[in-house]
Parts: C-alpha cells; structure tokens; sequence
C-alpha cells in the first residue's frame, strides 16, 4: 500500500533518522517491538539501510513532572529527523484534552500531517465478527482529513460568571476548499494505486448543511477529473452499517477528521481488533517529517502487562519504510505480520495467549 507521494530515492547505504516518541501506557510496549523488527529488517539488509533512533521522553509523566507534554523546542527538533515513529498518548492522571493537543495533535497540525491514511486489514488466522470475511479478501483504507474539520481546535468557552452550571462551549468544524480538495485528489490517487479503483466520500450534509454540503461539491468537482475511478457519496451513519454490511464494496473511504477517526475504529474492530491497525500521518509535500502511529491509544487497562497486540505498531513501521523508499522491505513486513497470524501466533485482544514479546519474536523469525 503506498500512497501516492513522491518517495525519497534510497542513496546505498542510507541512514534513516528516526524520532521515537512511546508516549504512554502500551505505547512504550509497542514502539520497543516495532523498533526490534525494523532493527532486525535493517541487520538482515546487507548495510543497504540502517536506522539511527533518537527516542525522547515525551507525554504524560513528562507533563506531570514539568507541565508540558513536550519540550518548548520539541518541534524545532523533530523537524530534522526523516519520520516520527510514534506510540500512543493519554493517561488517567491527565485530562485527555490537554496531552493529546500537547503532544500528538501539536505534531500533526504542526507539520501539516494532512492526510492520515489507516488501512483496514483482515489478516489470515484472525477471527472477524464479520460474516462476510470468510468469502471475501477484504482490505480497504480510511483516508481521514487531519488538518481541519472538526478538529480544527476552534471554539471557546464563556460566562462562567453565571455560576455553576451556566457556562456555555462552542466548537465549530472548519471547511475549506483547499483542504477537502487535497485530502480528495490524494484519495483519488490512492485509489488509482489499488485493484479496486473507487473511492467512497463520507459526510453528514444532511444535517451539516455548511460545511459538508461544500465537502459534497468539491468532491463532484474533484471526482472529474479521475474518470478512471469509480465514486459514490454515502452519509456517516450509513456508511457505519455498510462497513458491517457491504464491505466487499469498500477500497478507498475519504472523510472529515472525526467521521474518519471513528469509523477507522470500527474497521479494524471488525477486522479483529483495535490492535492491529496501522496508521501513518503524512505530510505529502514532505516538507515536514511524517508521523507512523498506531491508531489504538495508551490501553491503561492492560499496560505494564506484557498483553499489547504491536501488529497495528509494526504495520505503521510497514507504512513507514514506504515512505521512505523502501516499499519492498514494507512488503516484507506486512508479510510476516500474515506469517505470524496465519500461524496463531495471537495476543489476547484476537483470543490467543501469546505475549508483546512472544508476537515480536514471530515477526522476526519470520523476516
Ligand atoms: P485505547 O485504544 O487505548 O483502548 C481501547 C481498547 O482497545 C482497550 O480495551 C484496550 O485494551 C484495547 N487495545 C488498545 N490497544 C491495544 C493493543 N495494542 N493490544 C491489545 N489491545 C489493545 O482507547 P481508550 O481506552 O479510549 O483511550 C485510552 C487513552 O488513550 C486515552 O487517554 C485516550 O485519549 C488515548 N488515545 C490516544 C490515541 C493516540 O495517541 N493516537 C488514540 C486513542 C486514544
Ligand atoms: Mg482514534
């Protein structure tokens, strides 16, 4: 799966700077496998690639310790490295608002990480609730819009004067014509790069009729220009069903910043678990690093316990080296994540008892 941007031609032998950010919960486990199976593909390479780590202490213990979520001159920093490699942020004893704009969105909107692709994949040995898995191959991607939209941090509060109970909150979504307009031309080249050529645009302009009836009409206006691709418009709630009904008719999904978010979740739910799915953060110019996260978050209900699925870290690592120009060792990691399925080789949240540790071995064994 590689998205359409223009990838760094590999110089022999090649560096990769990578900047590590764990964050918190099960992002500190899921990063740590991640890098021993890059590592281990790196060692495999003949000297042809290397990764050069920097890993940074960032997210929630750092806020608690200094009440920022990263340091004042984090971004400055990062913006050398060639990709972020990124874990999960939010724990309990932070109120989720402020450590994910601290920390992850500050990133993300920082370095203009507008298109956030997240592949669904239904791996082989993987138990899916949904029926429909069994006869069909199914794989599609949710291309979210994450610069603007609902999250574009607009809003405010006020009249708390009036005592308890009396405040009031607006939170308004942001469209622009230049932003669904980009999200759309890379969904449409995206979709071009696939064997389904088709791409599903998601809204609820029914009852937004500001913002989403312009995502609506940019997106017949986009879609002429991609005569080769096959389209169709279906509102949010209806979507969610098709994902469960119909999706043997899905390959590329493009949406707004939380349509996307959520039924990104429900994607990978129904291919097995939150666990496995992927997701890289782009900034298709790339005039800033992008960002390779798994979707899931901190998990504090299993964390320390050795139980995180790294399938969903290791695929963005997948996301990651295709980016970087290397698509055949992408490949081979998204081949042995298959291998490591196909054989059973299941933590908890898929019905196996296989540890982080044991699944990262399995991976490497079979690189
Ligand atoms: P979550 O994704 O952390 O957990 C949801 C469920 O999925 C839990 O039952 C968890 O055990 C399971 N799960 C998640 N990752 C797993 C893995 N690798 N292996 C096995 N099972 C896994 O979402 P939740 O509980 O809503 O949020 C927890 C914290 O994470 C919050 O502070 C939230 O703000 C943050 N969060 C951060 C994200 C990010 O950094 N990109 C994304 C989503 C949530
Ligand atoms: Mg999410």
């Amino acid at each position: 799966m590689t998205p359409p941007t223009k990838p760094t031609k590999p110089t022999t032998p090649r560096t990769f700077r990578i900047a590590a950010i764990p964050a918190d919960g099960v992002g500190a486990e899921v990063v740590a496998a991640g890098r021993a199976v890059l590592d281990a593909l790196a060692q495999d390479s003949a000297g042809r690639f290397s990764f050069a780590w920097e890993e940074f202490p960032w997210g929630c213990g750092h806020y608690e310790r200094t009440g920022r979520m990263m340091d004042d001159d984090g971004l400055e920093r990062l913006r050398a490295f060639d990709a972020i490699y990124f874990g999960a942020v939010g724990w309990p004893t932070v109120p989720d608002h402020i450590s994910l704009w601290g920390l992850r969105l500050a990133i993300c909107q920082s370095f203009d990480q507008w298109a956030n692709v997240r592949p669904v994949r239904f791996l082989p040995g993987v138990p899916s609730p949904l029926r429909a898995a069994d006869d069909h191959d199914l794989d599609w991607v949710v291309v979210r819009e994450n610069s603007e939209g609902e999250y574009a941090g607009l809003g405010g509060r006020n009249l708390s004067g009036r005592g308890p109970g009396g405040e009031v909150a607006v939170q308004s979504a942001l469209f622009t014509e230049v932003g669904c307009e980009r999200i759309m031309r890379f969904a449409f080249g995206l979709a071009r790069t696939r064997a389904r050529k088709k791409v599903s645009s998601v809204t609820k302009s029914n009852a937004q009729q500001y913002g989403m009836v312009l995502w609506d009409e940019v997106f017949r206006r986009v879609a002429a220009d991609y005569p080769d691709v096959e389209t169709e418009s279906v509102l949010v709630d209806a979507m969610s069903a098709k994902f469960v009904l119909r999706p043997q008719d899905l390959s590329v999904v493009v949406a707004s910043n939380l349509n996307a978010d959520i039924l990104s979740d429900l994607g990978s739910a129904l291919a097995g678990s939150l666990g496995l799915a992927a997701s890289a953060n782009l900034n298709p110019e790339r005039r800033f690093p992008s960002m390779f996260e798994p979707v899931h978050g901190s998990a504090p209900d299993i964390a320390g316990k050795g139980w995180a699925n790294p399938i969903g870290a290791v695929g963005s690592a997948a996301l990651m080296l295709d980016h970087l120009g290397l698509p055949d060792q992408a490949a081979r990691l998204e081949q042995a994540i298959a291998a490591a399925t196909t054989a059973r080789t299941l933590t908890r949240d898929l019905g196996g008892t296989a540890s982080t540790t044991d699944v990262t071995t399995a991976l490497i064994d079979a690189l």
